[in-house]
């Protein structure tokens, strides 16, 4: 059985999609969810899907070998970040080499970087009259969306298109295709 962990800040949608995907599959299972924000609604959706959810501040991520130890002990065969805010530290990085991977909001390399992160993407999308926009998932480096891309998926933007519509769009792509490139990159 594969062991997947995930790293979640916020509402965790794709972290409840990954984690039923997986309660499917003979193959692979969410084994970790953890968290930097001890209110993050993905907190709630583990307790509903009686998955193991933990909380930890910068001391215990970035400042210590905290989470380290929490990794090494999970020993996950792959660390997924789904919606997740902080920078990855490269001590843990250096550990779990190839085994790290994000996904975006957008088509990177557009749209990527420091403060680009949910509604603020699809604004500047919306802002800039791109005609199309998209996910990205990729592999985790020491730079913020930089690191080999994975897979892409694109949608059209609508000249009427708000960016809560944009969002819709982005959503609906997640839910589609984040679990199917976790299930494939498993078996790489
Ligand atoms: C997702 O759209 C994800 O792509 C994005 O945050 C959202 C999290 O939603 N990630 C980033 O912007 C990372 N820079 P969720 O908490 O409902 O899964």
């Amino acid at each position: 059985m594969k062991r997947i962990v995930i790293f979640a800040s916020g509402s965790g949608s794709n972290a409840e999609n990954l984690i039923k995907f997986f309660h499917n599959s003979d193959n692979a299972s969410v084994i970790q969810v953890l968290t930097n924000n001890p209110h993050a609604k993905v907190l709630e959706r583990c307790r509903r899907l009686k998955t193991s959810a933990l909380s930890f501040n910068r001391i215990a991520f970035s400042k210590s070998n905290d989470v380290l130890n929490i990794l090494k002990i999970a020993q996950p065969d792959l660390i997924v970040l789904a919606g997740f805010l902080w920078k990855f530290p490269e001590f843990i990085l250096r550990e779990f080499e190839n085994k790290v991977i994000n996904i975006h909001p957008a088509l990177l390399p557009k749209y990527g970087g420091k403060g680009m992160y949910g509604m603020h993407v699809h604004k500047a999308v919306v802002t800039n009259k791109e005609t199309e926009t998209g996910i990205t998932i990729h592999y985790v480096n020491e730079n913020y969306d930089e690191g080999a891309i994975i897979f892409q998926a694109k949608c059209e933007v609508e000249t009427s298109d708000t960016a809560e519509d944009v969002a819709a769009k982005i959503h609906k792509l997640e839910m589609e295709h984040f679990p199917k490139v976790v299930d494939k990159l498993l078996y790489n």
